[in-house]
């Protein structure tokens, strides 16, 4: 990554879990930060603990106002190098909750839509056209997986639609946004806290580090660790017609 300091980031989702380590990474790294979630307490206590934050936001990024809400933050931090997106729900669904399904597709589908183009035109319309856009997808967009349709959907929404954000970096020459989807295994977290059994966790400090690693080595796509790059790599070969005949569930 081209080094201007100093770099300045927002972080989406900076209120746990993956988003939060992200944000201490960055700012051992020098970063000055601007940060976001709903949580404006947990995001106030932030700012108080972590110096380089100089900003945050309290934006859901479910509701129509939260593009006009990030301008606001991008302001107050005087322009950004790296917008982050770690936003995202997620469940085991087997039951098809509709309240759940519908819940995950607004916030990683539509709320991901929402954010990303409003920072990809942010980053067109300056006059270097220069910036980087990092999304936490997973590696659950490798196959769908039934135990979470939505979750394993809308993660491939995500992937596909960086995919495609790229090729229209080729078509309008913009050849300075970089864009970064990157796909963790299971990580330590909140979001599978939910008392079902996760095998190979990761550690969610170790994950932000490689996370940070591969944007600064430009890196297109960050699959952490090495052992899900080696599961997914097994499971891409595997054909449709046995995919779905095999009961891949965590309980
Ligand atoms: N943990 C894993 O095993 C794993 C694996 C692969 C990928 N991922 C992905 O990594 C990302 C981060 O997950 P995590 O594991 O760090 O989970 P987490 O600890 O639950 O963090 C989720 C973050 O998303 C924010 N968020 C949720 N809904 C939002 C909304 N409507 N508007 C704004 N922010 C919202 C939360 O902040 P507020 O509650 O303050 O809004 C929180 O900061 C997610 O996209 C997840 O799918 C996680």
């Amino acid at each position: 990554m081209k080094q201007t300091i100093p770099r300045r980031a927002i972080v989406m989702g900076a209120t746990s879990g993956i988003g939060l380590e992200v944000v201490k990474v960055l700012a051992s790294k020098g970063w000055q930060l601007g940060v976001a979630g709903r949580r404006d307490d947990v995001l106030q206590q932030l700012k108080d603990e972590v110096p380089q934050v100089m900003a945050v936001r309290a934006i859901d990024i479910t509701r129509d106002d939260a593009p006009q809400r990030l301008n606001g933050l991008i302001n107050e931090l005087g322009g950004i190098d790296l917008y982050f997106h770690s936003s995202g729900i997620g469940y085991q669904n087997p039951d098809l909750d509709a309240d759940k399904e519908l819940r995950t597709v607004e916030t990683n589908a539509v709320g991901f839509t929402r954010m990303v183009d409003a920072m990809f035109n942010y980053f067109a319309q300056r006059p270097d056209h220069q910036g980087h856009i990092a999304v936490i997808s997973s590696i659950a967009r490798t196959k769908g997986l039934g135990a979470a349709p939505a979750y394993s959907a809308t993660k491939r929404y995500v992937s596909h639609y960086l995919e495609c954000l790229s090729q229209l970096c080729t078509i309008r020459r913009l050849h300075h946004i970089h864009l970064h989807d990157i796909r963790p295994g299971f990580v330590r977290t909140p979001l599978i806290a939910d008392g079902n059994r996760y095998p190979m966790q990761l550690d969610p400090e170790r994950v932000a580090q490689s996370i940070v690693r591969g944007i600064e080595r430009d890196r297109s796509v960050i699959t952490v660790d090495w052992r899900y790059r080696l599961l997914v790599a097994g499971w891409r070969l595997l054909p449709r017609w046995l995919w779905v005949r095999l009961p891949i569930a965590t309980k």
